[in-house]
């Protein structure tokens, strides 16, 4: 639509201009979603597992937030499930996601511990701190106990 609105406009005048660098940034913003959704989707897990997911993520969210994580990992190296890798996978997006949007910190730590029994994970903040009450304010906490399960 906007090579046509392009066509139409008078050559040389400035809407031309102007509706040309419009379809530009439109097909960056889509190439910026591309490559965001390759992100977000989990399908690095079946690759590298959780372990090198995490630590692949982890190294690229700081990146984007500039939040320090320090990361520690301990436990048996118990091979994880993919959907449970998931699960897990996207907690942990979550959880940072909310560190670099509500917490005012730059610095957040994050323990993974796998054995036979269980995986914990934890992803700690010194910021603001959790509000009193969060009902209503969002769905991540309420995805997050629902992964949980
Ligand atoms: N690390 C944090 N530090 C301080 N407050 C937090 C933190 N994580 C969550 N919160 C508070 O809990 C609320 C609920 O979080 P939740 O992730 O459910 O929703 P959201 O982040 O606001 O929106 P959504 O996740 O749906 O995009 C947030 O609005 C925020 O007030
Ligand atoms: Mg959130």
């Amino acid at each position: 639509m906007l090579s046509r609105a392009e066509r139409q406009a008078p050559a040389g005048s400035a809407l031309r201009t102007d509706v040309r660098e419009v379809a530009e940034i439109a097909q960056r913003m889509l190439e910026q979603v591309r490559s965001l959704a390759q992100t977000l989707h989990p399908s690095i897990l079946e690759a590298v597992g959780l372990e090198g997911t995490i630590e692949w993520y982890l190294s690229s969210a700081q990146r984007q937030t500039g939040i320090a994580v320090a990361y520690d990992r301990t436990g048996l190296p118990v091979p994880v499930d993919v959907t449970v890798g998931t699960h897990v996978y996207r907690i942990l997006q979550e959880a940072l996601k909310n560190v670099a949007r509500h917490a005012a910190s730059t610095q957040a730590w994050v323990r993974l511990t796998v054995t036979p029994a269980e995986l914990v994970l934890e992803i700690e903040d010194h910021g603001a701190g959790m509000p009193a009450a969060t009902q209503g304010r969002g769905l991540g906490l309420v995805t997050m106990r629902e992964r949980r399960r």
